[in-house]
């Protein structure tokens, strides 16, 4: 590679050099604002902004905000409270806000918080452009957009969110999420096999389709294609080798769906549906809309008709009212179920919620209690589990380097690593697994030799 001489005697001077604006993102909550944050920062770069490590080197901070339980909104608040430091030192820091802690709350927060100088919502792009006038001159619809590189990476992605419907029309009691995502809104077939298409054209290899209920995908759209009909047009979209959805709702998981999973060899055999809590009476008070029986009815469906298949669920320990024997049939569904991974919150009232006007009457320390109760079983269920990988080869999509192994996930969504010399970014590789935990799998690359470096191949 040929070297570029700086010549000593050149006459440009640093303030003729155009100034590269940094920005910084500080990202909480779940997959739909690590997406949001991703697309906001694919338009930052559009815009000509380049991405800083730490907020004291940016011009431009955004933050986006989670509310979902008190802990999450605490520590956004935190963050953006510490932010006042910054704005004291460089006034000429740009702070923007947005997530689940803005909608409808500008007012007050604006008070409380005067050195932000922005406030949008989730999803609200637009209103950047007030921030950043450079953005008038980008295109906002994601499909024109490059691809987020993350700070210090210099290749892209291998693997992708893409929202395809925006909010969530059932009202859980304890749930906050429809008073700051709205109603229901499904993008078009065709803008989300359009941007899966940019994606693979840039070096994505696997998609996740995020929703807060993505099975609830496509009935507000004319000829109502629903997430299987969706499934089966991004299966279409060659150099996509993996395709994923999240979350679904037990209410509607069709047998349709079921099917596309099975069918389609892209979709990977892997389900999360949230159950919440395995009592029937602690169902009805969050206005869940299933009973255990159904729920248990759907993932006979699901183990029935994809075999090998790994379940995920979300629990909710400590909700008003649940006493001891609501808490264990809980245990005993986790117990007779197996999943492969369980994420367990305590309990939070949200305000503006049904559930924040009962009382909040499990103890802190008993809601640890349960918390921990199930934790350790998990992890006795995820151990035994996992053994059944000792000595098979699975595939592995590596997607990066941790502690000085390759990374990557199973088409179940198991993370995987291993050591071996090479580039592995981005491959599909055949990993024969030596050793497991509750939360990992250890192997090596079932192929002879290291692979051509990325990019020769493709
Ligand atoms: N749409 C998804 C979940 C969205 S919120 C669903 O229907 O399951 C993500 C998870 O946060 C939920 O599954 C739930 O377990 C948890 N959660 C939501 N509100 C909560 C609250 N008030 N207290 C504790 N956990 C909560
Ligand atoms: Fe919240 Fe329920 Fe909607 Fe999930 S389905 S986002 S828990 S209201
Ligand atoms: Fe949090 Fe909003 Fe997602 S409250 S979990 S960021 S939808």
């Amino acid at each position: 590679m040929q070297r570029i001489q700086l010549q000593p005697w050149s006459s440009a001077s640093a303030e003729e050099l155009p100034a590269v604006k940094r920005f910084h993102i500080w990202t909480i909550g779940c997959q739909m604002n690590e997406a949001e944050s991703a697309k906001a920062a694919a338009l930052l770069r559009q815009a000509g902004y380049l991405p800083a490590a730490h907020e004291w080197e940016a011009d431009l901070v955004i933050v986006n905000t989670c509310v979902v339980r008190q802990q999450a909104e605490d520590k956004a608040l935190g963050y953006i409270g510490a932010l006042a430091r910054l704005k004291r030192r460089r006034p000429e820091v740009r702070i923007a806000v947005t997530g689940c802690l803005v909608t409808g709350q500008e007012e007050r927060l604006a008070e409380r918080f005067p050195w932000v100088d922005l406030w949008y919502g989730p999803s609200d792009f637009a209103r950047l452009t007030r921030l950043i006038p450079e953005l008038s001159e980008v295109d906002i619809d994601l499909v024109e957009l490059p691809h987020y590189y993350p700070e210090g990476q210099a290749d892209p992605e291998v693997t992708a969110f893409v929202p395809v419907i925006y909010g969530c029309n059932f009202v859980c009691s304890y749930c906050i999420v429809p008073y700051r995502r709205g109603r229901e809104r499904s993008r078009p077939v065709e803008h989300v096999v359009a941007e899966v298409t940019r994606l693979a054209e840039q070096g994505v290899r696997e998609v996740t389709l995020l929703g807060q209920t993505v099975n609830a995908y496509g009935h507000d759209l004319p000829g109502q294609p629903d997430l299987a009909d969706l499934l089966a047009h991004v299966h279409e979209v060659p150099g996509i080798e993996r395709i994923r959805f999240l979350t679904s709702h037990p209410k509607y998981f069709s047998d349709k769906l079921i099917r596309a999973i099975a069918d389609l060899p892209k979709v990977c055999e892997h389900v999360n549906l949230p159950v919440q809590a395995g009592d029937d009476e602690v169902l009805r008070r969050m206005r869940r809309n299933y009973s255990v029986q159904e729920y248990r009815e759907r993932i006979a469906r699901i183990r029935e008709w994809i075999p090998d298949v790994t379940l995920s669920t979300d629990i909710i320990v400590g909700f008003p009212g649940e006493s001891e024997e609501q808490f264990l049939n809980t245990y005993r569904l986790l117990e007779e179920i197996r999943f492969d991974k369980v994420h367990v919150a305590m309990y939070s009232p949200r305000p503006g919620t049904l559930s924040a006007r009962w009382v909040d009457d499990v103890p802190r320390e008993e809601k640890r209690r349960r918390h921990r109760a199930i934790e350790e079983l998990q992890e006795r269920i995820a151990r035994e589990r996992n053994q059944r990988y000792l000595g098979r080869t699975v595939e592995v999509l590596v997607d990066g380097v941790a502690r000085g192994r390759w990374r990557g996930r199973t088409r179940g969504n198991t993370l995987v690593f291993f050591e071996a010399a090479g580039e592995w970014r981005g491959r599909l590789v055949p990993v024969r697994i030596t050793e497991v935990s509750p939360w990992y799998l250890l192997g090596e690359p079932a192929v002879v030799g290291a692979p051509e470096p990325a990019g020769v191949a493709h």
